[in-house]
């Protein structure tokens, strides 16, 4: 905990589209982190190395069918699964930088038409993170980026409806990062958020997913 004493640790969450630079920028915001001597771990949903896990990334790569509603319940059942650890983690001083969530859940399973009232349900309880970033990328520029690995959902006008979602979710405690700027700038943009975050949560009980 950026060696403070007996601090617990943040809960930061990254969201954006397929291809909105997530993955990359969780990476070095995490060996950013490591290198200030805080304690960090990179985490990411859905964590396809559970037995649900593996489940979800077989209906991602088309190789399972699934029901809307089943799928979108088995990557609830993802965090739940990892519910109890992730809170260990936090108060014992490890901030958690998590690549998708709650949110990932409901935009994407509300973009195929669900009801968002049922998508929000299930996550309620999980841990509410202490602080969310946006990565804002067009769609159609996150799919000129190229690199949709051909999973199921990344389809440029599959995650115009998500963006959609994205947006209606987005409260005052998100920060929306312009995903399109130059790489070093949305990394220097995370550092600051992150550091700002990990410093002003150590008073801060950890909360709960309300909705
Ligand atoms: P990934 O590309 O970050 O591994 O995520 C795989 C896909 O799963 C991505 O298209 C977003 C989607 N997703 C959901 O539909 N619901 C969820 O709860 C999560 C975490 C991801
Ligand atoms: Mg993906």
């Amino acid at each position: 905990n950026g060696g403070g004493k007996g601090g617990r640790g943040a809960l930061i969450v990254l969201e954006g589209l397929d291809r909105s630079g997530k993955s990359s920028q969780c990476a070095r915001l995490l060996s950013f982190l490591e290198g200030k001597g805080c304690a960090t771990e990179g985490w990411r949903f859905p964590d396809r190395d559970t037995s649900v896990g593996k489940m979800i990334s077989a209906y991602l790569a088309n190789e399972s069918q699934l029901d809307d509603r089943t799928i979108h319940l088995l990557f609830s059942a993802n965090r739940w699964e990892k519910r109890s650890l992730m809170e260990s983690k936090l108060l014992g001083g490890t901030t958690l930088v998590v690549d998708r969530y709650s949110y990932s859940g409901v935009a994407f399973s509300a973009a195929k038409g669900l009801d968002i009232g049922w998508c929000k349900a299930p996550e309620v309880g999980l841990l509410a993170p202490d602080l969310v970033i946006y990565l804002d990328v067009q769609p159609e520029k996150a799919a000129e980026r190229g690199g949709y690995g051909g999973e199921r959902y990344e389809r440029v006008e599959f995650q115009k409806r998500v963006a959609e979602h994205y947006h209606s979710l987005r409260d005052l405690t998100w920060k929306v990062v312009d995903g399109s700027l130059p790489m070093e700038t949305v990394e220097e943009q995370l550092r600051e958020l992150a550091m700002n975050c990990i410093s002003e949560c150590q008073d801060k009980h950890l909360t709960n997913l309300t909705w």
